[in-house]
Parts: structure tokens; sequence; C-alpha cells
């Protein structure tokens, strides 16, 4: 795709047109629904996390590879604000006491600080489930029987990286983990356990970016299996980013506390490999995604820069 913009115009743009799509589709917590006013708390509670800022990494690429393979962004939309809020949740249940323990996100108080526990759980239930009502509504769009299996199978996509055998069944392993460490003489966490802890709590959300864009717009079956491929490492390397930052980043920039996995005593990439290593293996699966990336049939050179920066972001 030429255009006559930069890439932070265009990134600029994107995160809006995400924005957008995201706050159309949340409830509104001052219009709910005819009877449901006595919900408008948790309305305001999705609204805060939500809208609180993010990269908004997940739903930018769904758009930006959908256009890619000239696919409809109509189709894309439910699936942008779906994942989104599948992805919110995460951050505001992470954020909870019983698991990470901490009180910002997104430049701001986390949801239970805010808005108590209790809420900051059905906070993170109703996102999930309106999360589902959201991306079926994809369904409506879809105007040939292909595109309707696209959404079947894009479906079938979204909800399988959000479960058990996706970002739960990771933030499960993780939570495991953590609580042997806290025993006494505990042996260190294998590198194998961390890479499945790596790969499925945070991975999977990002498989869901990168693929669900492709199938909507009908991209060859080649090109998707690559594109699992590339969010598998891109994946993996956000995580070691994101332990990387928790340790040397600048809590203001990130929009959240740093020193939260040292203060939970969390084997992370950095406690085991060290943070050279870090860095260097953040490059290598990098520059293994680009070279599957310059596979594709089809060409983005915004986002090629997009997967090349992440290795060196810094929020
Ligand atoms: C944070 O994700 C959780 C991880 C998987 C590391 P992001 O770094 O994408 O968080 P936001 O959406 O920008 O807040
Ligand atoms: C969390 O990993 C990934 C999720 C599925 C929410 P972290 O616990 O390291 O994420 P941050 O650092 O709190 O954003
Ligand atoms: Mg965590
Ligand atoms: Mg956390
Ligand atoms: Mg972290």
């Amino acid at each position: 795709m030429k255009e006559n913009k930069t890439n932070s115009e265009i990134m600029e743009q994107l995160v809006k047109e995400c924005e957008e799509v995201l706050l159309r589709f949340l409830p509104d917590p001052d219009n709910m629904p005819e009877g449901e006013a006595p919900t408008a708390t948790i309305a305001s509670a999705m609204r805060y996390s939500a809208m609180a800022g993010g990269k908004r990494l997940r739903p930018l690429l769904i758009a930006r590879i959908c256009d890619m393979y000239g696919g409809r962004r109509e189709l894309a939309e439910p699936f942008m604000a779906g994942l989104e809020m599948i992805h919110t949740y995460s951050l505001v249940h992470d954020d909870l006491p019983a698991m990470d323990n901490d009180e910002y996100r997104r430049g701001r108080k986390t949801t239970h600080i805010v808005y108590g526990e209790g809420m900051a759980v059905l906070a993170g239930d109703s996102l999930l489930n309106f999360a589902y009502e959201t991306a079926i509504s994809a369904f409506n769009a879809a105007k040939t029987p292909e595109e309707t299996a696209a959404v079947i199978r894009a479906l079938r996509i979204l909800t399988r990286n959000a479960g058990i055998f996706g970002m739960v069944g990771g933030q499960c392993a993780d939570l495991e983990a953590e609580n042997r460490q806290a025993q006494p003489d505990a042996a260190p966490i294998s590198a194998e356990l961390l890479e499945y802890i790596h790969s499925h709590k945070t991975a999977c959300l990002i498989d869901s970016g990168f693929t669900i864009g492709a199938v909507l717009a009908g991209a060859p079956e080649e090109d998707i299996q690559r594109l699992h491929k590339i969010a598998y490492n891109i994946g993996i390397a956000f995580q070691i980013q994101d332990d990387i930052l928790d340790v040397i980043g600048d809590s203001k920039e990130l929009g959240k506390s740093t020193g939260s996995d040292e203060k939970d005593g969390k084997s992370t990439y950095v406690s085991i490999h060290g943070l050279d290593q870090a860095s260097r293996d953040v490059r290598s699966l990098t520059d293994e995604a680009i070279v599957e990336f310059d596979a594709l049939s089809a060409k983005d050179d915004f986002l090629r820069d997009l997967i090349l920066q992440l290795v060196s972001r810094t929020k």
C-alpha cells in the first residue's frame, strides 16, 4: 500500500478509528436501554478501563491487515471492538489484588481502586461477554456465504485465543508458577514453562490481531498460516519487552507501575535470562517474523515498520 502519510500520521489515524469503533459498540452509561438503568455503574466501569488509552495494538492490526488484503472494514469493526474489550478485561482482572495487585493502568488508577474489587470483577466479566455479543454482530454485515463462513472462522479464532487454551490458560500457568516461586527453596521455572506462559497469556490475543483481519478479507490460506507464525514470534517478543520495561521502563510513559514483577516475586524472561539476552531474543524473534512478513502475498510498509519498532518500544 502506498500513501502520502508518515507512519506516525497513519498510526494516529488508526488509533482514532479503533477508539471510535470501540466507543460506538460499548454500552453508554448515560443512555442505557429501556429498563436497564440499574446497570449503569457497570457500563461506566467498562468505559473507564476501555477508554483510558492504551496502544490499541490488537484492533489496529485487525483493521490494517483487513485493508492490506482489500477486505471490508464493516466486517472487521465488530472484531476490532470485541478483541480490545477482551484485552481490556484481561488487564482489569490481571491488576486485581488476587493477581498482580497493581494500582495504575493506562495512566490512571486501576478499575478496582476506583470502583471496588467486586465491581472490577464484574466489569471484566461484562467486557468479556459484551466482546462476544459485539463480535457476533459481524454476521449482520456479511453479504455472501463466503463472508458468513469467514465470520464463523474469525469467531473461532477470537474465542479460542481468549480462553483456557489461550490467554486464560497462560494467566493460570503464570499465577501457579508465581505461587510455587513463593515457596521456600522453590526451583526456578523452566524456560519451556515460561515460553508456554508467554505464548498463551500474550501471544494468543496478538494472534487474533494478526489473523482475524486476514480471515475476514479472504486472504490466501498460506498467508494466514504465516500470520499465525508472525504472531507467535511477535507475541513472545512483546511479552519479553514487557518484562524488560517492568525493570528499566518509565512508569509515567508506560502508564503503569514498574517493578510489579519483582514486587510479586515473579520469574520473568529477564530474571531467568538476564536483560542482555532478553533484548537479543526480542530482536531475533522479530527478525524471524520479518522474514515471514516479507514472504506474504500482500505488502504494507507501515505494518512492516510497526513490527520492527515493537523491538525498541518504550511503552
Ligand atoms: C499489556 O498489553 C499486557 C501485555 C500483554 C503485556 P499492552 O502493552 O498492549 O497494553 P495497552 O493496551 O497498551 O494498555
Ligand atoms: C499480563 O502480563 C498479560 C495479560 C494477559 C493481562 P503482565 O501481568 O506482565 O502485564 P502487565 O505488565 O500487568 O501489563
Ligand atoms: Mg500478570
Ligand atoms: Mg500485570
Ligand atoms: Mg508486565
